[in-house]
């Protein structure tokens, strides 16, 4: 990847900022575009500003763009300054449930941003790779429908062929997706189209769950990161409905930027792909509850809720063989206790850091 001109939007959050320094330590010249919108959706526990200071220290050759993506002719702007190699996009409205207090301001930023940023690719440099961050909840509740069975701390798949989880052949449409995965779901069916209708180079990772230490947790998003710091910090924690037996999958965010850099150096065009920690890294909410309680030493003050977030999966595994099969180098190299131990460390280097202040 040296020399190449990558791009990245949502440089500030959490899987951008590992792409950031990912590419960086490349010897790539990256540019972030990041208006830390987290901190208007989620308010200050959102803000990014510490992660994009982070960065700004730590990086070689990396240049922040203060820009809006729902601002076109910004974007155009940006487009006709560099000629990226590179483009992955990761700024997005990422709250299933936020997204049902701000409708237009979600689609705008999650589908119209990707349609500039695609566009801009297009009449720009049309021969750049371009990766959408996209969302297992273009699913909608359809995973739902897989029989299930109840286990003492989580559900599972009933059936053997679904032991892997789920495929990219799971339907999107006539299905409860959330406003939110109804916004991904029109940014995920467009990247597609600018990779099938005009040829381009482009490939939507459709994550489960992301997580990692760069993650700016807040309750409606970063359900690990926001769990540890509920722990630590002796706050109550609300679970909604399936009992607390819901099932997610885990991926570290330097996972989700390797499977990038692995599409990247042998792209292909207009594919789709689940992105996520797979079974290994599964976790019910009780079961996670447990083990950072462990790891913590400290007891999570939680509630139990007895309705489920609407169209919330009760199990939902990402099969990670399409991806495997095209890129056989790619395999997932942080489990889910280094995970844990990652988020742990850095929460607790914050709070001490808030506690000497
Ligand atoms: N984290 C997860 O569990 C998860 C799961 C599935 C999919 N995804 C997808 O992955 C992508 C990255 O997620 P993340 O967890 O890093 O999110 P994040 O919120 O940590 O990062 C997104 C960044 O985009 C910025 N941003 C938002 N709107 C913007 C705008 N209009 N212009 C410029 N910047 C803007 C925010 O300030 C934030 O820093 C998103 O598309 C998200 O939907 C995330």
């Amino acid at each position: 990847m040296a020399s190449k001109t990558v791009l990245v939007t949502g440089s500030s959050g959490l899987i951008g900022s590992e792409a950031v320094e990912h590419f960086d330590r490349q010897g790539c010249e990256v540019h972030g575009v990041d208006n830390n919108m987290r901190r208007i959706f989620f308010g200050d526990p959102g803000d990014t500003t510490w992660n994009l200071d982070r960065l700004r220290r730590d990086t070689n050759n990396f240049t922040h763009h203060d820009l809006d993506i729902r601002d076109r002719i910004a974007m155009e702007t940006l487009f006709r300054s560099y000629r990226f190699d590179l483009i992955i996009h990761c700024a997005a409205q990422p709250s299933h449930d936020k997204a049902r207090d701000i409708p237009i301001l979600d689609f705008e930023v999650n589908a119209l941003g990707t349609v500039n940023l695609l566009e801009a690719t297009r009449l720009h440099c049309p021969e750049a790779v371009f990766i959408l961050l996209s969302t297992n909840k273009v699913y909608g509740d359809a995973p739902n429908e897989i029989p299930l069975k109840e286990l003492e701390t989580r559900w599972d798949y009933a059936r053997p062929e679904d032991y892997n989880g789920i495929t990219e052949s799971c339907r999107i449409d006539r299905t409860l997706h959330s406003l939110f995965g109804a916004s991904k779901a029109s940014a995920d069916l467009m990247a597609q189209e600018y990779g099938r209708y005009f040829g381009m180079k482009v490939c939507v990772l459709r994550g489960g769950c992301l997580t990692g230490p760069s993650h700016s947790g807040v309750e409606l998003h970063g359900f690990l990161s926001y769990l540890v710091k509920a722990t630590l910090t002796g706050r109550t924690y609300s679970v909604f409905g399936y009992k607390g037996k819901q099932v997610r999958d885990n991926i570290h965010s330097y996972d989700v930027v390797r499977a990038i850099e692995e599409f990247a150096a042998n792209p292909r065009r207009g594919e789709v792909y689940n992105m996520g920690g797979g079974r290994e890294n599964s976790i019910s909410m009780i079961e996670a509850i447990d083990r950072i309680g462990r790891m913590t030493r400290k007891e999570l003050n939680w509630r139990y809720v007895d309705e489920s977030r609407k169209g919330d999966h009760i199990c939902y595994i990402s099969d990670l063989s399409k991806f495997r099969s095209h890129y056989p180098h790619w395999r997932i190299t942080r489990s889910l206790d280094t995970i844990l131990e990652e988020i742990i460390a850095a929460q607790s280097r914050l709070q001490t850091a808030s506690s000497g202040s």
